[in-house]
C-alpha cells in the first residue's frame, strides 16, 4: 500500500458530495448547482435547506409543508429547559451549544435509530432546534425569562423573537436569513468533515452534530467572525484603521476574516454580503463600522504578494458587522454559523451513510522505536533532561 503525505488534507478528496461545489480559484460556490449569489438574493433558509436535503428546489406546496414541519420543531422538550438552566451563565455560548445539541439526544426516542427516515426526522429537529437553543441559553445567561417559540415565524424570525422577546422587523429577519443561506453548506470544511468522520463509524446523528459544533468553534473556522468584530471594536474608529492594520501586518499577524484554505479568489459568499452588510449597517446606524471594514479590505489587498497568495475577505469578514447590526452579542456570532451549518452537517451525514466507508487515514509516526520497558522501581532515579527516558519522551511529544 503506498501512502501519500498530505498534512491538512488540502490535496485529498475524502468524500463524494452532491450538496455543494466549490471552485476556489474562480471563487465559485454552488449549492446543488445553484450559484450562491442567486440563492442569497432570492432564496430563504428554509428553501435552501430543502434544496440541500432533496437536491431540487421545492414546489410551493413542498416548501409550505417543510416550513410547517420545521416550525413545529422550534420548541424543545421541557426537560431541555432544565439542561439550559443547569449550564453556568458564564459559559461561552458555543460551549453551551455543544452541550445542548448533545443533550437533545436524551429526549429523542429515535436518537439511535439509524434508518434513513429517522435520520431525516432527526435532521429536521436538529435544524429547527439549534437556533432556539442559542436564544434560550442567551436569555438564561442574562437572567431573562425564557421565550417560547412562535411557530408562525421563519427560523430566522423565530430566533430573533426568542432572543429578544420582540417581534423582529422584516428587514432584520431578512438580514439574518441571508446569513443563514450563505453559511448553510460549504463542501468538506473542517466541521462537516468531522461530522462525516463521526457518522462514518455508524455513530448517531446527534454525536455527529456535537462533533461538528466543537470543530466549528475554532478561530480558524467558525470562530473568525467574532474575532473580526472584536478587531473592529478594538480599532474603534476609521481614522485608526491604517495604523492598526499596517502594524498588525508588519508583526506578521493574521487579519481575521481574510484568507481561506480553498478560495484563492474572492469568497463568493462575501460578494453579496459586502453590499448587503452596508445596507444593514446603514439601516441600524452602524455605517462607521462598515466603513472600517471597507478600509481594512483596501489596506490588506494593497499589500505586496497578498493577492498572489490568494488572500481576500471571506464570509466572516462581512457577516460580523451584519450580526452586530442585528444586536447579537459577539459570542453568539459563531452560534449563528452553527445554526445554519446544521443543515449542511446533517445533509452530509445522510449522504455519508448512503455510501458509507469508515474514514480512517494514517499518521506518520515520528517517535522512537524499540525502547525497553522499565519497571516502575527502576524509573525513580530519573535524572531529568539528561536521562534516557526524558529523551525518549521528548521524541513522543
Ligand atoms: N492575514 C494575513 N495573512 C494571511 C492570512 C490572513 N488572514 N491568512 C493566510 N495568510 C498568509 C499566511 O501568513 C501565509 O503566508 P506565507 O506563505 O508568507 O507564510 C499564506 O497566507 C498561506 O497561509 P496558510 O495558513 O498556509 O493558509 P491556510 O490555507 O492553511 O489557511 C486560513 C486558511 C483560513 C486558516 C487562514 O487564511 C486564516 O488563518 N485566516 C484567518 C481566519 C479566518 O478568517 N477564518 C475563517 C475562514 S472562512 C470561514 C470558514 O469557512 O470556516
Amino acid at each position: 500500500m503506498s501512502l501519500t503525505v498530505d498534512k491538512g488534507l488540502g490535496n485529498t478528496i475524502a468524500a463524494d458530495t452532491k450538496l455543494s461545489y466549490i471552485d476556489g480559484s474562480k471563487g465559485v460556490l454552488e449549492y446543488v448547482g445553484y450559484d450562491i449569489d442567486s440563492l442569497a438574493r432570492n432564496s430563504t433558509f428554509e428553501e435552501t435547506t430543502w434544496l440541500l436535503w432533496n437536491g431540487t428546489l421545492p414546489t410551493q406546496n413542498e416548501l409550505a409543508g417543510f416550513t410547517k414541519e420545521l416550525q413545529s420543531q422550534f420548541d424543545v422538550d421541557p426537560r431541555m429547559l432544565d439542561v439550559v438552566r443547569a449550564i453556568p451563565r458564564t459559559a461561552a455560548p458555543m460551549d453551551a451549544l455543544r452541550t445542548l445539541v448533545s443533550a437533545l439526544a436524551h429526549f429523542d426516542r429515535e436518537a439511535d435509530d439509524p434508518s434513513p427516515a429517522a435520520n431525516r426526522r432527526k435532521s429536521l429537529r436538529l435544524v429547527a432546534k439549534t437556533a432556539s437553543l442559542v436564544a434560550l441559553f442567551d436569555r438564561h445567561r442574562k437572567g431573562k425569562a425564557l421565550v417560547a417559540p412562535d411557530s408562525t415565524l421563519s427560523l430566522a424570525g423565530n430566533f430573533l423573537w426568542m432572543l429578544t422577546g420582540a417581534k423582529p422587523t422584516e428587514a432584520m429577519t431578512r438580514a439574518l436569513d441571508v446569513c443563514l443561506v450563505l453559511h448553510a453548506d460549504h463542501g468538506l470544511n473542517a466541521s462537516t468533515f468531522a461530522a462525516r468522520v463521526t457518522i462514518a463509524t455508524q455513530s448517531d446523528l446527534y454525536s455527529a452534530a456535537t462533533t461538528a459544533v466543537g470543530t466549528l468553534k475554532g478561530p480558524l473556522h467558525g470562530g473568525a467572525n467574532q474575532e473580526v468584530m472584536e478587531m473592529l471594536l478594538d480599532i474603534g474608529d476609521l481614522s485608526k484603521v491604517d495604523q492598526y492594520i499596517t502594524s498588525k501586518l508588519a508583526r506578521k499577524e493574521r487579519i481575521m476574516g481574510f484568507g481561506h484554505r480553498v478560495y484563492k479568489a474572492y469568497d463568493p459568499r462575501a460578494t453579496y454580503l459586502k453590499t448587503f452588510a452596508k445596507q444593514v449597517a446603514a439601516d441600524t446606524g452602524n455605517l462607521p463600522l462598515y466603513e472600517m471594514t471597507r478600509r481594512i479590505e483596501e489596506i490588506v489587498l494593497a499589500q505586496p504578494n497578498i493577492i498572489e497568495k490568494g488572500i481576500f475577505p471571506n464570509v466572516d469578514f462581512y457577516s460580523a458587522t451584519t450580526y452586530y447590526s442585528l444586536g447579537l452579542d459577539l459570542d453568539l456570532f459563531t452560534c449563528m454559523f452553527a445554526a445554519s451549518r446544521m443543515a449542511g452537517w446533517t445533509g452530509h451525514c445522510i449522504e455519508q451513510l448512503a455510501a458509507n466507508k469508515l474514514i480512517r487515514p494514517h499518521a506518520d509516526y515520528t517517535g522512537p522505536h524499540g525502547l525497553t520497558y522499565l519497571p516502575m522501581a527502576q524509573r525513580t532515579g530519573c535524572a531529568g533532561a539528561a536521562c534516557s527516558c526524558a529523551t525518549a519522551l521528548s521524541g513522543v511529544a
